[in-house]
């Protein structure tokens, strides 16, 4: 059975990894760093201070610790500036069918996300209500593929990791799932996220219909 239903946010609900690009690539580039959409890919389900490391890695430069602190508010400053011109349009297609969907069936929904920026981002989306929990880059210590943030949203859920499913784009979030005992869908290609129970484009052609036949 399937009890609740735990959502990564950025490249699941929304596709906030473009403007990600678009803040560090600024950002890259007044540090003199060549940053491409492919390194991007690189950043996906990785904390902020973890993304600016591997930026200057890829650079091979090193930065003192007030430097490395206030490039990263630069780039959120940058980031939001982006994400605070969303609207309910950008939620990717399907997701709010999806969750209503598991609302009416008495299903518990939700959100497992590194981001610190999660709570602003649903709001802006006007989904926050969809949520019974919310666990974010604010009250978790352990970056995927360490389980914890999806353990903390069983708990808040009042469900064991057996009755949860994860629904996650990056590799480490699928991870993190089959770490914390939960199944897992894989939201992208195949070649990426093969270690999912299952593995979907999004949820446009995919129903909780589909989601229990697939796991039963
Ligand atoms: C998600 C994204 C990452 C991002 C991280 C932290 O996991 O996939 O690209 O770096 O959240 O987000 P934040 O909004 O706190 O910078
Ligand atoms: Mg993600």
């Amino acid at each position: 059975t399937i009890k609740a239903c735990l959502f990564d946010l950025d490249g699941v609900i929304v596709d906030t990894a473009k403007y990600h690009f678009l803040a560090w690539k600024r950002l890259a580039d007044e540090l003199g760093i060549n940053f491409t959409e492919d390194d991007n890919e690189k950043l996906k389900g990785v904390s902020r201070v973890r993304s600016l490391e591997i930026i200057l890695e890829l650079g091979g430069k090193t930065l003192s610790e007030e430097d490395f602190n206030s490039f990263m508010t630069k780039k959120n400053d940058w980031y939001l500036e982006y994400v605070d011109q969303m609207k309910e349009d950008e939620i990717l297609p399907g997701v709010l069918d999806f969750l209503k969907a598991l609302k009416a069936e008495g299903v518990k929904v939700a959100l497992g996300s590194a981001s610190k920026n999660a709570m602003r981002i649903l709001n802006l989306l006007n989904i926050t209500d969809y949520f019974d929990a919310i666990i974010d880059g604010t009250s978790v210590s352990a970056a995927k593929p360490d389980p914890e943030v999806f353990l903390k949203g069983a708990e808040a859920t009042g469900t064991t990791p057996a009755e949860c499913v994860v629904f996650e784009d990056a590799e480490a979030g699928v991870e993190a799932a089959i770490n914390g005992g939960m199944r897992v869908v894989g939201i992208g290609e195949e070649e990426a996220l093969g270690k999912a129970n299952i593995v979907v484009p999004g949820f446009a052609n995919f129903s909780v219909e589909d989601l229990k036949k697939a796991l039963a």
